[in-house]
């Protein structure tokens, strides 16, 4: 017997307010062909005035806690990956906890931008799988719109706002892949390519937020290559292959980096959970955002296997291999 990390249920938000690439063309040089034809992307949501990460996040707690079937006092730790906190400190993630009622266990806040959820995701298995706490709430949440220069026609059209939420729970299992649960996760970083997607502001460099720069060929350069080097991980740490997954729910940045890393892992397109079209590049947020489309339209089900992977600054890039 071990101690696994199995879904108890999944939430999401969005904000309302929507900014389709038409309007984006009246502002700025760019045009629909264009954002779709380069990157799948047709509209995304934007945070309104006075809405913060922590309240997509809460929203995105709520609606998970709700999917599961447990109250807010059942959960004793809450990770929340986000690269757009409401504060320089403390952690959204007491914002939340607090917003939820909760006044007991951990909550942090974890950053490793669009590879966040990975990483969340890993750090609050590894806590469950070691008996530290009982329950945990994994959060993505990011507020995009706030450090992109909505004058460079190269970022501003590859991002938006959202957040999404799982609820974890440590059970017994039998300890073979057939377990419900997180079976293996995989996380890699390299800060020698730390220049080609960062944020140009900081509390220590500059004293202020900042915006997103990107060299956009290089990431795509290097995404696929780092995509696929951490899936293969996965498939080794279990002996699991493409033709066992179920489906593919990777970090929705561009739909032709999606469709790339499919095709070089054989893992068959009608398998893949694709919302880059409506939500844009979520960062954190893309992966539970896209899980709960999966789950509530009735595609993932119990006992799926489901294979989640991302890539983003730092670089950073991990994977994550659970049954449903
Ligand atoms: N509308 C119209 N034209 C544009 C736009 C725009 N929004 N943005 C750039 N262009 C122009 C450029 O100015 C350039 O014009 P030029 O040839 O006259 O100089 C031309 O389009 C080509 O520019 P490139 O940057 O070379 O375009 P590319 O084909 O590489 O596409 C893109 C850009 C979509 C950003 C692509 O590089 C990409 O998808 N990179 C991956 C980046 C990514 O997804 N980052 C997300 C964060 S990281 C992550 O989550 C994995």
């Amino acid at each position: 017997m071990t101690l696994r990390s199995v879904v108890l249920g999944c939430g999401s938000y969005l904000p309302q307010q929507t900014l389709t690439n038409a309007e984006l063309a009246a502002r700025i040089d760019t045009s629909d062909e264009w954002i779709v034809q380069r990157t799948g992307i047709r509209e995304r949501h934007i945070a309104a005035e006075g809405e913060f990460t922590s309240h997509l996040a809460i929203n995105a707690a709520k609606a998970a806690l709700a999917s599961a079937g447990i109250d807010a006092q059942a959960i004793d730790l809450i990770v929340l990956a986000t690269s757009t906190p409401d504060n320089t400190f403390p952690a959204t993630a007491v914002a939340v906890q607090t917003g939820l009622g909760i006044h007991h266990g951990a909550a942090f806040d974890l950053q490793a931008v669009c590879t966040g959820f990975v990483f969340a995701l890993a750090t609050a298995d590894n806590f469950l799988r070691m008996g530290a706490f009982k329950r945990a709430l994994v959060i993505g949440a990011e507020t995009f719109s706030r450090i992109l220069d909505w004058n460079d026609r190269g970022t501003c059209v590859l991002f938006g706002d959202g957040a999404g939420a799982i609820v974890l729970e440590a059970q017994q299992q039998s300890g073979k892949t057939s377990d419900r649960g997180v079976l293996t996760t995989h996380l890699r970083s390299d800060g020698r390519h730390k220049s080609k997607l960062y944020v140009d502001g900081g509390p220590s460099s500059s004293m202020t937020v900042g915006h997103l720069r990107m060299e956009g060929r290089e990431v795509f350069k290097h995404a696929v290559g780092m995509i696929t080097d951490v899936i293969v991980a996965a498939f080794n740490a279990t002996g699991l292959s493409a033709e066992d997954i179920h489906w593919f729910i990777p970090h929705q940045a561009n739909k032709r980096i999606i469709d790339a890393s499919a095709h070089k892992l054989d893992i068959a397109p009608q398998k893949v959970v694709l919302t880059v079209d409506r939500h844009g590049n979520t960062s954190a947020a893309s992966i539970p955002l896209a899980i709960d489309v999966a789950v509530k339209d009735g595609r993932v089900k119990k006992g799926d296997l489901v294979l989640l992977e991302a890539m983003g600054g730092g670089f950073t890039w991990g994977s994550a291999l659970l049954r449903w």
